[in-house]
């Protein structure tokens, strides 16, 4: 395969997110296989740049000035099943294949274990990086390995599932070694006829009498996502988004009691009623931020010029018309501000932030 890049200049960065907001970046290349990432890498070092890695765009919010460096998408394909003969199946898949597409071959081989992350924008690189999750399913239950490029040795390594210090929406990539590895391929065990995940509510409900083959729960994650405006589609201006822009607060029990009295103070919740949460262990729960966006007057549709939270999810900044990051940034800061001021917990930002 070549190694031969085409280093493009003043590429526009909008189209390729599904925010649909960004301006220019000033080299851009395409990366279809290791040997062309490795020569973009290059390219970058010998010459200072600041070097982006853009994988399927789902969950970047890039600044109305761009970016003044070499933004690298990988679009490494291909997918390689290992063990065929057993119950477990290696599956590796590059970097640059479709998330979704992916999933979807996955269920038509009947292997079990991704199912409930169907419908989720993005490539497969950036599913280790932020620990994709959804419906009770997280990519780190089945990522046997990943395969990077460490940006500090040159080298390519392949980082164990425990290297890689999984957590909820997190790993090494987005925090102890942010911007150093890049994503190349990840290695996925899975179970062939293995029983569905039924683990969300939303899901027991569907299923509450049999027990569903691996393709109705991908038509129902489908649907209830779809209904959320979680599935990209043209059509539907509230998917114009990032998904969730904030991460659900994980907070002690302590934290989440003084949270509970002040909703009660503030007539949100009913004298015996509980504040939305989810046991994370036995010290800590996670709150669902869309619950405190939505109890601060953020009510769905909420919008602020050319931003504006989904109508169908508070958790969801939208890109209404032609919205410049700025404006994105405008509405962000006045959410976290005012959640902050009602309940004293200050959201964090679930996308990364490029060229500010
Ligand atoms: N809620 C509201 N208002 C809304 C929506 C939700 O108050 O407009 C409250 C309700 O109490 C509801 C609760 O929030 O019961 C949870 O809502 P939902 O089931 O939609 O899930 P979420 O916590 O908002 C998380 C993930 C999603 C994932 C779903 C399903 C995060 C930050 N988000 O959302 O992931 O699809 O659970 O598992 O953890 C993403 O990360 O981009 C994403 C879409």
């Amino acid at each position: 395969m070549s190694n031969k890049i085409n280093i493009q200049e003043n590429v526009s960065l909008a189209p390729l997110t599904t925010l649909k907001i960004g301006g220019n970046a000033r080299f851009f290349v395409r990366a279809e296989n290791e040997e062309q990432v490795i020569e973009a890498f290059k390219f970058a070092k010998r010459n200072s740049f600041e070097l982006f890695i853009l994988g399927g765009g789902s969950n970047i919010l890039i600044s109305d000035k761009g970016f003044d460096g070499l933004v690298l998408q990988i679009a490494i394909k291909g997918i390689f099943l290992e063990n065929e003969s057993s119950e477990k199946i290696t599956v590796t898949a590059g970097a640059g294949e479709d998330w979704d597409k992916f999933v979807e071959f996955c269920i038509e081989k009947n292997l079990q274990g991704i199912e409930c992350l169907s419908g989720i924008p993005g490539f497969v690189g950036g599913t280790p990086v932020q620990n994709v999750g959804a419906y009770g399913q997280e990519v780190s239950e089945t990522i046997v390995s990943v395969r990077c490029l460490d940006r500090k040795t040159g080298e390519i390594i392949e980082l164990s599932n425990t290297e890689c210090k999984f957590a909820y929406r997190t790993s090494i990539f987005n925090t102890t070694d942010k911007e150093r590895f890049i994503v190349l391929a990840v290695k996925y065990d899975l179970y062939v006829d293995g029983n569905p995940k039924i683990a969300y509510p939303d899901l027991q409900k569907s299923f509450a009498e049999k027990i569903p083959t691996l393709k109705e729960i991908r038509e129902t994650v489908l649907a209830i996502r779809s209904e959320k405006s979680m599935v990209i589609n043209e059509n539907d201006l509230n998917s114009r988004s990032a998904g969730s822009f904030f991460k659900n607060p994980i907070v002690s029990t302590k934290v989440f009691q003084t949270v509970e009295e002040k909703a009660r103070t503030l007539k949100l919740i009913e004298e015996n009623e509980k504040l939305p949460n989810y046991p994370v262990d036995g010290e800590n729960v996670k709150i669902p931020a869309a619950w405190l966006i939505e109890n601060s007057g953020f009510y769905k549709g909420y919008t602020r010029g050319n931003a504006g939270l989904s109508t169908n999810h508070a958790l969801a900044i939208t890109n209404r018309q032609n919205a410049t990051a700025a404006e994105i940034l405008g509405l962000k800061n006045e959410i976290q501000n005012k959640v902050n001021q009602n309940f004293g917990i200050f959201l964090t930002p679930e996308p990364i932030f490029v060229g500010f």
